[in-house]
């Protein structure tokens, strides 16, 4: 984990309130489901870093990892530190704090990865599509404009389906209808990636978890540290030790086996 301050390569609306930030730093080992922790002032106002999963390395050279000469990152703009961080211009420097988390785990071989997202949590699938070059994207949007934000997946080798909430792209209504077509009993050998919203991710490992898949969930809390310190992300387990029963987001997380979580108490 490094603390550096990183010059902004370029900072652009790639769609209505969606960024795509390039930043400058000979990166470390990243693996798919690596988050940063971004302090979007100079000043103490707003105090805590914000959270951003990394969506792209920059200049990767591939071997087990990726490792590269910067990272993209993908967010939107959502409230006030977003908006502070929308309005920096190249040349400019943030300081990160990363790569934190644990990432996701690899598929068996002969397993067929169908990787999940809503929204924003698209963004650590692309790595992860990036790496395994196979399986499927299954990607939930409100409307055709989200939607554009996995144009450019289909040329990492895996296919891809959407489903939008309006019906204006892909398969209407809600893109865990597409998991369960995915996930039929003559493909047993699947392994499920999920990332988004709350209930989004609630469905997919119940869909999983009847059909006997495995399902690797990324949570996403708010988060004051990113570290394990403030104790601020603690997420409740089905856990018999009490000493287990909560775990981390950023520091045990955010990827976690889906059966692991007690999924009442989100
Ligand atoms: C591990 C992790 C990875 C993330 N990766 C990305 C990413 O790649 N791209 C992206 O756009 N966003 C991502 N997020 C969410 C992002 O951190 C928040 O949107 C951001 O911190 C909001 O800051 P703000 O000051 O603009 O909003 P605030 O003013 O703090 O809040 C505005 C609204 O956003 C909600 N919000 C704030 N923080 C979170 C959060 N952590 N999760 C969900 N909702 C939140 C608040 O409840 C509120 O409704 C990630 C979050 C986590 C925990
Ligand atoms: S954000 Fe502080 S412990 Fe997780």
């Amino acid at each position: 984990m490094q603390s550096v301050s990183s010059k902004i390569l370029y900072n652009e609306e790639v769609l209505p309130r969606y960024f795509r930030l390039g930043l400058q730093w000979k990166t470390p080992a990243i693996v798919p489901g690596h988050f940063l922790m971004v302090r979007v002032s100079g000043s103490l106002d707003p105090l805590l870093r914000r959270p951003f999963g990394v969506y792209k390395v920059l200049g990767s050279k591939w071997k087990s990892v990726f490792r590269g000469t910067g990272v993209e990152l993908l967010y939107q703009v959502v409230g006030r530190g977003t908006k502070i961080l929308s309005e920096k211009r190249a040349g400019e420097s943030v300081d990160i704090l990363g790569p934190l988390g644990n990432g996701f785990p690899d598929p068996e071989r002969k397993q067929n990865p169908i990787m999940i997202a809503g929204g924003m949590g698209i963004v650590p699938l692309r790595l992860l599509a990036e790496k395994l070059k196979r399986g499927v994207v299954l990607f939930g949007a409100r409307g055709s404009s989200e939607a554009g934000i996995v144009k450019g997946f289909r040329g990492l080798g895996c296919r891809v389906k959407v489903a939008t909430e309006d019906g204006s792209i892909g398969r209407r209504g809600l893109v865990t209808g597409l998991l369960k077509e995915e996930i039929t009993p003559d493909s047993p050998d699947s392994v499920v990636y999920a990332c988004g919203p709350v209930g989004m991710l609630k469905e997919a490992a119940r869909i999983a978890q009847a059909e006997g898949v495995k399902c690797h969930v990324s949570l996403e809390r708010s988060m004051a540290c990113g570290i394990g310190v403030c104790l601020g992300c603690a997420v409740k387990t089905r856990a018999r030790e009490e000493f287990k029963r909560y775990k981390m987001v950023c520091s045990d997380g955010p990827v976690f086996d889906s059966k692991e979580i007690d999924w009442e108490a989100l």
